[in-house]
């Protein structure tokens, strides 16, 4: 009989049978997760046939402008976790104030931050979108509300990580310390299969994901170290991709090898990316998957937020690329 690939819940919890103290709550926060993935999913399949195209009419905490999709998106992943009763405390990009979460003993041992919808100016455009997650174990005392210690805690904590690619197909792919794993939606069947077991950042993709419109406003160093990248012999030749949805330039780059970079620049000092939503969680997937992450200087598991909606610059890639760039960034 041919053998049927693993559901992402089964992958879960297969993993957590090595942990003997498991209770089962932390497969039922990635249950949670899932589920509101699959809703989004569908949603963004077909945004174009109902309202959720288009600007919800307001910005949000960061300035920026707030798609319909954000906001559905955002509600969706926040009724999903709330409704699990595995979490404590809630932290999205598109929310000014975290949610603190009442809980019984035993029940909210987890926090979650997360970016809802990264790449929402691609929505409009039917190109790929995602949703991207870390979980942090709370810190504050159980049986009482989350607080924001429960939240502001460095990437390098992080129990697990993931992302929800809405693209030519769906894939989740997380990591909960034991390696990182993608699924791609049967969406007949409704389930997340295993596609992806065990992935490996490829060494020398020679590919570039840079926004080459902003190098105005980077500093000297920060064009040599593009330059370098370009002209290095070990990456090889040298091909430009950048989707703007970080979570798809990101999702290629573990896959296919090569640097994803969003470095400061005069108008940001610390660039665009959030360092809790979405440097940290893809940090944490990389360096699982055998990449690295830096923010030039720094490997991104070893910063902590001073608030929830602190950027960073961010690296990504093979260590042989990312290293080419750093060095280059150092001199
Ligand atoms: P979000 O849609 O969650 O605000 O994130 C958008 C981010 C990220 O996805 C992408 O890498 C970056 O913005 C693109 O920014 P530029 O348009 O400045 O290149
Ligand atoms: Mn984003
Ligand atoms: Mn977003």
């Amino acid at each position: 009989m041919r053998s049927q690939p693993l559901t992402l819940m089964e992958h879960i919890n297969a993993c957590q049978r090595s942990f003997p103290e498991a209770t089962g709550s932390f497969s039922l926060l990635m249950e949670s997760l899932a589920l509101a993935s699959k809703i989004i999913s569908r949603e963004v399949n077909k945004a174009g046939l109902g309202k959720l195209l288009g600007l919800a009419g307001r910005r949000n905490i960061q300035g920026e402008q707030v798609a319909r999709l954000d906001d559905f998106a955002n509600d969706t992943l926040v009724h999903s976790l709330t409704r699990g009763g595995t979490c404590c405390a809630l932290a999205s990009e598109e929310l000014a104030v975290p949610i603190r979460l009442p809980g019984a003993e035993g029940a909210g041992r987890y926090a979650v931050v997360f970016d809802p919808l990264d790449g929402s100016s691609n929505i409009d455009v039917a190109v790929s979108v995602g949703t991207i997650f870390g979980v942090y174990r709370r810190r504050s005392p159980e049986g009482g509300l989350g607080d924001a210690s429960d939240l502001l805690q460095s990437p390098g904590k992080l129990v697990a990580a993931g992302y929800a690619l809405y693209g030519s197909s769906t894939v989740f792919v997380y990591s909960a310390g034991q390696g990182t794993h993608g699924f791609t939606l049967d969406s007949g069947l409704g389930e997340f299969l295993l596609s992806h077991p065990s992935i490996q950042i490829p060494e020398r993709g020679g590919i570039l994901s840079i926004n080459w419109a902003n190098r105005g406003r980077w500093d000297e160093k920060t064009r040599r170290a593009v330059q370098a990248y370009e002209d290095a012999e070990e990456t090889g030749p040298c091909s430009a991709r950048y989707v703007g949805s970080m979570v798809a330039d990101a999702h290629r780059t573990l896959l296919c090898g090569g640097l994803f970079a969003y470095p400061g620049d005069t108008k940001n000092s610390s660039g665009k990316l959030r360092l809790l939503y979405e440097a940290g969680p893809m940090a944490f997937l990389f360096e699982q998957a055998g990449g690295v992450a830096t923010d030039g200087s720094k490997r991104i598991l070893d910063k902590t937020p001073d608030a929830l909606h602190d950027r960073t610059p961010l690296v990504l890639g093979a260590a042989g690329d990312v290293a080419v760039f750093a060095e280059a960034l150092a001199k």
